[in-house]
């Protein structure tokens, strides 16, 4: 089916904020279906700002952002908005009915499933990310780790072939943070996700690009380029724990 298409193409995208901030400059950088990206870079590099760009949130100002070998357009964007799911940093801003079924429902029903359809992966992406005892809560009512987790829930029913994660593991507890990898690991997607959690990047991905204000400055192997002790320490990050293990 998609095989053969790239999964996500950036030819030339700048973007500059309202107030002058150049957040990206001249991006250009193909995300084959099935790859596993880490999308690594200090605070401030652009990483959000890249990933606003790919379900059409924000738009190309210069450059063109494709997906699945077709640029974003008006009459693309509900079919990109199907097969690119992304997970933004904070839970807050992705529930906002007044239960979590609702919230994971919510995509589904926008897809226009049927009534049985939707109940089904609603219960079904809740049992995967053990939500399902909670799902007559409202999402506010939830811990900050449940809330991450519902998120990626109110993603994954619609099974996007592409999954974009901000930050999936900010402020999860130990064991909250190891389930949340665990989960990941065995999701069969196409994978971008930002991180400053140099470890999950490790174990999870196999290509990382590096950005710093706003510039493309590595794209490689991940553990080749975490190895790279310069390169980590000139961009604000570091060689993280498991690149030092035997
Ligand atoms: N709404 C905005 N208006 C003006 N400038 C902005 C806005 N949002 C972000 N910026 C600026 O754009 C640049 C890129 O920000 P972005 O949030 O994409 O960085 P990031 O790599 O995601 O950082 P972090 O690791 O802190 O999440 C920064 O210089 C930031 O100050
Ligand atoms: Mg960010």
């Amino acid at each position: 089916m998609h095989c053969n298409k790239n999964a996500i193409e950036l030819r030339g995208l700048s973007y500059a904020y309202p107030d002058g901030t150049a957040a990206l400059d001249n991006l250009s950088v193909t995300i084959r279906h099935t790859e596993r990206v880490a999308l690594l870079g200090p605070n401030g590099a652009g990483k959000s700002t890249l990933i606003g760009h790919l379900n059409g949130i924000t738009q190309a100002q210069t450059g063109t952002v494709l997906i699945d070998d077709e640029p974003i357009t008006p009459a693309t964007l509900k079919s990109v908005r199907e097969r690119v799911g992304i997970v933004f940093q904070d839970p807050d801003d992705m529930l906002f009915m007044t239960t979590i079924y609702d919230d994971v429902a919510f995509g589904p029903r926008n897809m226009g499933l049927t009534a049985d359809t939707v109940d089904s992966r609603v219960q079904q992406t809740l049992a995967a990310v053990g939500l399902d005892a909670l799902l007559q809560k409202p999402g506010m009512h939830l811990s900050f780790g449940q809330k991450k987790r519902a998120a990626l829930a109110s993603v994954l029913s619609m099974q996007p072939a592409i999954l974009v994660l901000d930050e999936p593991t900010s402020n999860l507890d130990p064991r909250a943070r190891r389930a949340m990898i665990d989960f990941l690991k065995q999701l069969d997607v196409t994978l971008l996700l930002a991180t400053h959690d140099l470890d999950l990047a490790w174990e999870l991905t196999s290509r990382a690009l590096v950005l710093d204000a706003g510039h493309l400055v590595a794209d490689g192997p991940t553990h080749d380029l975490m190895r790279d002790a310069d390169l980590m320490r000139t961009h604000g990050l570091d060689t993280p724990p498991l690149a030092t293990r035997p």
